[in-house]
């Protein structure tokens, strides 16, 4: 495999990879008091020896005081955190890879199942005042330029999945009537835009800013911010214009058309609207369960990558993010390009429970 599309390598801006593989971002509540641990960063070397193109952090909490709902999730912000995230990045760069924390705030969230509460209410469009939206741009930023000093490649926006960056988007959850609200996409993107332009600002021009964006919410997986290819024009021109150079496009299952009338995916619309480098997710070489599926406890098995190959080819996207299956096989990449097919493990949600 190693002639074939998933292992081309790929340049945007300053960001040079070996090939089309990216770790999806994937929360593993492994960091005691939000601090990083060496098993941590042994964990993200191993993606890299096995020969991920791009590494994605599990998402990472910004600097505010509700930012998480879990202690056991890495901060990107406080002395200790960074520190550790200086080894973890070390790591990869040692391993020959590269990598991007997702940075991250939760907004409006149940409590954790642990019971840990942050020291303050949990917050969201509908309750925060102009002051803590401005507040929490800065600390956005703080950490992609953070991301930037410590040595990352690129930087993630978490703006998918109904959380805070998507509670803005999405009219379930943002009722504002000031300039952060409004009845359409447009104008609830606001939000999100001034993170993107408050990134850019401190980044500079030349490091590349990552957003990740869904339809589906946590809280509802039949939602859609954009109806329509014009809504979704509506929604991520704007934020290309703020700053934003590769769309990660988040499905569950990466084959679904995302309008009726022709097979494109998210991925495969985002790139024919804006013309940015795209990155697609959902399913890659798994069979029979979506991740949602897998929290429930079931497997999923080793799939073809045909499907895949058909639209990689076709240029509707870029880059490949693959989630459970590199949770369970840290060599899958290297696994795949030396067609060993027959050593893929699959995804086993025991392993939900270890850093493999
Ligand atoms: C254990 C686990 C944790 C996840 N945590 C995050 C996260 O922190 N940020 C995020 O954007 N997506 C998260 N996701 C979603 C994945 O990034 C990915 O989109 C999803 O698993 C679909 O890819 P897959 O079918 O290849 O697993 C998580 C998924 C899993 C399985």
């Amino acid at each position: 495999m190693k002639d074939h599309s998933l292992f081309k390598p790929f340049q945007y801006k300053n960001l040079q990879l070996k090939n089309r593989i990216v770790m999806a971002p994937m929360t593993r509540s492994k960091s005691p008091n939000g601090i990083p641990t060496e098993e941590v960063a042994k964990y993200y070397q191993r993606r890299a020896l096995g020969e991920v193109g791009l590494i994605l952090s599990e998402g990472t909490v910004i600097n505010r005081p509700a930012s998480s709902n879990d202690n056991n999730i890495p901060r990107f912000h406080g002395e200790n955190a960074l520190q550790k995230w200086k080894v973890v990045i070390d790591a990869v760069h040692e391993a020959g890879g590269k990598m991007a924390p997702q940075i991250w705030h939760m907004g409006k969230m149940r409590p954790h199942q642990s019971g840990w509460l942050p020291p303050t209410p949990f917050e969201g469009p509908a309750d925060m005042s102009l002051e803590d939206i401005h507040t929490t741009i800065e600390a956005y930023a703080q950490a992609a330029l953070d991301a930037k000093n410590l040595g990352f490649d690129t930087v993630e926006v978490h703006g998918a999945h109904g959380y805070l960056i998507d509670q803005f988007f999405w009219d379930g959850m943002n009722t504002r009537k000031d300039e952060f609200g409004g009845s359409s996409i447009k104008e609830r993107s606001r939000f999100g835009i001034e993170v993107i332009k408050a990134i850019r600002a401190k980044v500079g021009p030349d490091f590349p800013i990552l957003l990740r964006l869904s339809q589906w919410k946590q809280q509802n997986y039949e939602a859609k911010l954009a109806q329509t290819p014009k809504e979704m024009e509506e929604w991520l021109l704007p934020l290309m214009d703020a700053g934003v150079d590769i769309f990660h496009c988040s499905q569950r299952r990466f084959w679904e058309p995302e309008f009726e009338g022709s097979d494109l995916n998210f991925a495969g619309w985002a790139k024919k609207i804006t013309g940015k480098p795209t990155i697609t997710v959902g399913s890659v070489g798994l069979t029979n369960a979506d991740f949602i599926q897998s929290f429930k406890g079931q497997s999923a098995e080793a799939g073809s990558l045909e499907e895949l190959t058909r639209r990689l080819d076709r240029g509707d996207f870029d880059l490949v993010a693959v989630g459970r299956a590199l949770l369970s096989d840290p060599m899958w990449a290297k696994k795949v390009k030396e067609e060993k097919f027959t050593d893929l493990t699959g995804f086993n949600p025991a392993d939900l429970a270890v850093l493999t």
